[in-house]
């Protein structure tokens, strides 16, 4: 794998840039805090694709909010594709018992991941549990779920940046966009 240096010159098309991702995210905050009016509510958040996403959307909520991270590996599949097989590498620091719950992901894409991690939190007894995805790749969809709030749908295409990485770089990209084939094929 051959990075180039400041990292942009991997990318072949800019799909979201950083004021489309800010307008969003604002938006997502803003219906977000008039759902839960009157409510407490706790974000969890997968590391680490949702780490710029999260940070940018808590900080949209009006509300009291409380946030948890877990981190999951799939194992099985390789750099491209997901297994559908999930490992939990860091579990919640806190109950969610009775609490109103919000899953927040960078992406969506066959579903497998969430399908987890949705079946796993729901035996933990939240009070509500919803899903925040920034993105959302339907074409690759293996498991149909309802998507609560989702920023933009984007095709099946390789995309990197604003957390999304490719073998974990390009994560600190300020934009998502579409990485060249010549940068994931060497
Ligand atoms: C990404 C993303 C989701 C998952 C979605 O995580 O953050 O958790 O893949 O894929 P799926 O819908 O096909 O299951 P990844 O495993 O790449 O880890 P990362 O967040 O550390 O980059």
């Amino acid at each position: 794998m051959k990075v180039s240096q400041d990292l942009v010159s991997d990318v072949a098309e800019v799909l979201l840039t950083e004021e489309q991702i800010a307008a969003k995210v604002a938006e997502l905050g803003q219906r977000i805090t008039a759902d839960y009016a009157g409510h407490e509510l706790t974000l969890v958040s997968v590391l680490k694709g949702s780490l710029p996403f999260m940070a940018d959307l808590m900080r949209r909520i009006s509300l009291p909010v409380r946030i948890d991270l877990m981190e999951v590996s799939s194992y099985g599949g390789n750099a491209t594709e997901s297994s559908g097989l999930v490992r939990i590498l860091k579990d919640l620091s806190a109950p969610i018992e009775g609490r109103d719950v919000l899953l927040v992901e960078d992406i969506i894409d066959t579903g497998l991941t969430l399908n987890y991690l949705l079946r796993y939190l729901k035996g933990k007894n939240p009070r509500s549990i919803k899903v925040c995805s920034l993105l959302d790749k339907p074409a690759r969809r293996l498991v149909e779920f309802p998507l609560d709030y989702v920023g933009f749908e984007i095709p099946d295409a390789f995309v990197v940046g604003y957390g999304l990485d490719f073998g974990e770089v390009y994560r600190n990209l300020r934009f998502v966009g579409v990485l060249r084939p010549e940068a994931y094929e060497s």
